[in-house]
């Protein structure tokens, strides 16, 4: 048999192809049309007419499902009417993030318009109270107006909480505008700012120049002449961090930041310390051991005075003062220091009422309970006279100051580096005074932080990473009623 030349193939090819086409195109047809429908003529019909396409479905039951969405969601915001039952849907490009799920299938909640760019009118529907960057009318910002929402959260990526995307990726490069930012904010005082592993600058922290909220400062921790904080408290942190360990009720006692420090539960930050539960057990406030373990109320001047003169009124018209014979060593004020110790006579001395709590309060105030952790001055002259002790000497506590961020412009959490020892961070084992200002340098972060760059074993950190974007809408998150520490803050740079 004589073989087929190539060109009787192709002859033969295009004769068969020809004859069952038209079968073949049929199928595809009939396949083709109802895809077409569903998938582009549905839904850009459904997206012109919203309400005609509502009726028409409405007509076959089929928007019950959203219905009962949109009942089980009273308090959302009036928002645009969403297209057909999830006609849409097969536009979708990937799945919305967490918070946005029960609109998953409501396009238009976001995209109100079709062929256009989500609008930020859109994501304002909701988001009513989102905060500027900067707080309007400060500085003659330019740019600002020009980012859109969904520019730096752009959604479709996935489950993932859009302010965790954040953390990987800002979206609109936050350094466009920082990197030189008197280009855009003339008036701004800060600093150019770049990538953390190369153009990041040391830190700034806040300190207290006073008790007051108006007397924070953000300083340069670089600088060490204004970088002190006015505690209005006394404590050496590192007599009590000694590893030797430091004399207690209980005899040596080897500290741990945990026995001041205590987590306030949103691992952010600590419960303030306090005189009841981390110093009096060692600090006691004792001032007449022979007679009873008796100690003044801690706080109110007032309340000590008035305790002493109560106490002495009693102890005189009851004759006590017999039993009073003092041998060695009294108040135990603070443990541990011998030649600190205050010696016996004072307090046991004859006299009457008045003069003996007149020496119990010079002891305690200028001595050796009060003064050893607080600024004390002398006055008022006069007591208030609704009070028993008006009559003693007057004394004035200085205000000690609450505890503040340190760093209210970024987001640092300690229970993200619970691994690492308090004092990689923090020297207080070496601190004298609490006017020491005790916060890590970015050189200590950059052993495991880098920049937007993936470095292998570190941590990629772009600027969402560290820092929120939006200012709290003066409506910071509360914990327990107090504002959490670590918001953005309106900028209250405050070099002076
Ligand atoms: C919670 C808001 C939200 C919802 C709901 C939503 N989208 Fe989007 N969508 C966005 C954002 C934000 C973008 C980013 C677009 C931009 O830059 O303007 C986007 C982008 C898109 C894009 C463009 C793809 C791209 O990568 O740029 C398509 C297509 C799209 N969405 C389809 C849908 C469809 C279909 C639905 C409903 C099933 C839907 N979207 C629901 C917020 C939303
Ligand atoms: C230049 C980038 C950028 C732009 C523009 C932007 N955001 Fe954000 N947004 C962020 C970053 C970064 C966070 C993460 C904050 C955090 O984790 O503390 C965030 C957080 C949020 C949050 C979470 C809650 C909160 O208060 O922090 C919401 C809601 C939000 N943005 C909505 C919006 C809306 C609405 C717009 C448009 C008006 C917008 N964002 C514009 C960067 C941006
Ligand atoms: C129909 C109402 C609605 C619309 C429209 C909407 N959101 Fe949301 N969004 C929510 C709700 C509800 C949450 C979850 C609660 C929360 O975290 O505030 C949320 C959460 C967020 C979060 C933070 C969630 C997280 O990951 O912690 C961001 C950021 C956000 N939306 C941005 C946007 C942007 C940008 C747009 C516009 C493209 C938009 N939203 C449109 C209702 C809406
Ligand atoms: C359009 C320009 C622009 C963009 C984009 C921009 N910022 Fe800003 N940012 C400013 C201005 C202006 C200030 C206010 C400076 C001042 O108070 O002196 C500011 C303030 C800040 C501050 C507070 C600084 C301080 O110490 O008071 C931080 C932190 C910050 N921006 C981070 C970011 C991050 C993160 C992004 C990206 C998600 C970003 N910025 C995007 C212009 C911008
Ligand atoms: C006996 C209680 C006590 C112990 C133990 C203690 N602290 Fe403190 N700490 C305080 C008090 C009181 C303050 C507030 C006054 C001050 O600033 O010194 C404070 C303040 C701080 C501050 C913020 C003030 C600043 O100037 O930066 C840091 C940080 C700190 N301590 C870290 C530590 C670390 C780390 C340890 C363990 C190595 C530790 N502390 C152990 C009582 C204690
Ligand atoms: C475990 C017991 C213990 C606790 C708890 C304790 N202290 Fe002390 N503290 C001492 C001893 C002991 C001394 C004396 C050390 C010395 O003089 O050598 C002392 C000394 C001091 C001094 C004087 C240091 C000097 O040399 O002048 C101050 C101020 C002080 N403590 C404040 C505090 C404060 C504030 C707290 C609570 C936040 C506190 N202490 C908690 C045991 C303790
Ligand atoms: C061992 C250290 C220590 C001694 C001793 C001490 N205090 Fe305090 N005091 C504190 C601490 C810590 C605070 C702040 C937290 C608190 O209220 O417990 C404080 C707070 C105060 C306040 C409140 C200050 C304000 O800002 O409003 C007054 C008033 C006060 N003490 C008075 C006294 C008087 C009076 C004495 C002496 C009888 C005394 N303290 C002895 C540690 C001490
Ligand atoms: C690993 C954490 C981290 C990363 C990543 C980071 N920052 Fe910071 N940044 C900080 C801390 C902490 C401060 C000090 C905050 C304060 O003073 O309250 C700061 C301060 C700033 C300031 C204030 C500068 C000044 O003059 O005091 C600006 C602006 C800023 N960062 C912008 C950015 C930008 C933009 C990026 C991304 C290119 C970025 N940061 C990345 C932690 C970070
Ligand atoms: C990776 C570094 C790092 C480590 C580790 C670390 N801290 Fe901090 N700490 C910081 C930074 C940064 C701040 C400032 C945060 C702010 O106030 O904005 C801070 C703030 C504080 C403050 C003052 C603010 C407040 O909440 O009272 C105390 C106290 C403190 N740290 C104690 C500790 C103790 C105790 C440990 C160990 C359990 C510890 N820190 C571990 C970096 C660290
Ligand atoms: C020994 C390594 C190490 C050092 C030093 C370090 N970090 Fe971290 N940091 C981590 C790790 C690990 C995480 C958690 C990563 C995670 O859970 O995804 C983290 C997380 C963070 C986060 C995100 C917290 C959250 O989940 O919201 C911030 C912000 C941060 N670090 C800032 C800092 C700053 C500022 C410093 C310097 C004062 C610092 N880190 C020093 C290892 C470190």
């Amino acid at each position: 048999m004589k073989a087929k030349s190539p060109q009787d193939h192709l002859a033969h090819e295009i004769e068969n192809l020809k004859q069952p086409l038209m079968g073949r195109r049929a199928i595809s047809w009939a396949l083709f049309l109802p895809a077409l429908l569903a998938f582009l003529i549905l839904p850009v019909l459904a997206s012109l007419y919203p309400d005609s396409t509502r009726s028409f479905l409405e007509t076959f039951g089929m928007r019950a499902a959203q219905q009962a969405q949109m009942e089980a969601d009273k308090n959302a915001a009036p928002r645009p009417t969403p297209t057909g039952f999830a006609l849409d849907a097969s536009w979708n490009p990937g799945e919305v993030a967490g918070g946005h799920q029960p609109w998953a299938n409501d396009c238009r909640v976001c995209h109100s318009e079709s062929f256009t760019q989500v609008k930020d009118s859109d994501c304002l529907s909701c988001h009513k109270d989102i905060g500027d960057h900067v707080e309007k009318g400060k500085l003659d910002v330019t740019g600002l107006d020009g980012i859109r929402c969904a520019e730096c959260h752009r959604d479709h990526k996935g489950q993932m909480a859009l302010a965790n995307q954040n953390k990987h990726y800002s979206g609109t490069n936050c350094e466009s505008c920082h990197i030189n930012i008197k280009a855009n904010a003339p008036k701004s005082e800060i600093r150019d700012v770049g990538d953390f592993a190369k153009k990041h600058p040391e830190f700034r922290v806040q300190v207290a120049t006073g008790p007051k909220k108006e007397d924070l400062r953000r300083v340069l921790l670089s600088d060490k002449e204004k970088a002190v904080e006015k505690t209005g408290l006394k404590f050496p942190h590192d007599v009590h961090l000694d590893k030797k360990g430091i004399k207690g009720p209980k005899g040596e006692n080897v500290m741990k930041c945990a026995d001041c420090h205590v987590g306030d539960g949103t691992g952010v930050s600590f419960k303030e310390t306090n005189m009841k539960d981390h110093c009096q057990s060692c600090h006691e406030l004792r001032f007449e051991p022979t007679l009873s373990n008796r100690q003044v109320p801690h706080g109110s001047v007032e309340e000590v005075l008035s305790t002493l003169r109560e106490f002495y009124s009693y102890v005189s018209s009851n004759r006590v003062p017999d039993t009073m014979k003092v041998t060695g060593e009294i108040l135990q004020i603070r443990p541990g220091s011998e030649e600190k110790k205050a010696p016996a006579a004072p307090l046991v001395t004859s006299g009457d009422a008045k003069t003996r709590a007149t020496l119990a309060a010079k002891e305690m105030f200028e001595k050796t309970a009060c003064l050893v952790c607080h600024e004390i001055s002398k006055g008022p002259a006069v007591g208030d006279t609704k009070t028993t002790g008006s009559d003693l000497p007057q004394y004035t506590v200085a205000k000690v100051t609450p505890q503040h961020a340190w760093m209210p412009q970024a987001k640092f959490n300690h229970k993200a580096h619970d691994n690492q020892a308090c004092t990689d961070c923090h020297k207080a084992n070496e601190s004298k005074k609490s006017s020491d200002v005790l916060m890590p340098s970015i050189e200590g972060c950059k052993d495991c932080h880098v920049g937007k760059q993936p470095v292998k074993n570190k941590i990629a950190s772009d600027c969402g990473y560290c820092h929120g974007y939006h200012l709290p809408a003066h409506k910071a998150e509360e914990v327990d009623g107090k504002a959490k520490v670590t918001a953005l803050a309106p900028s209250v740079l405050n070099t002076k």
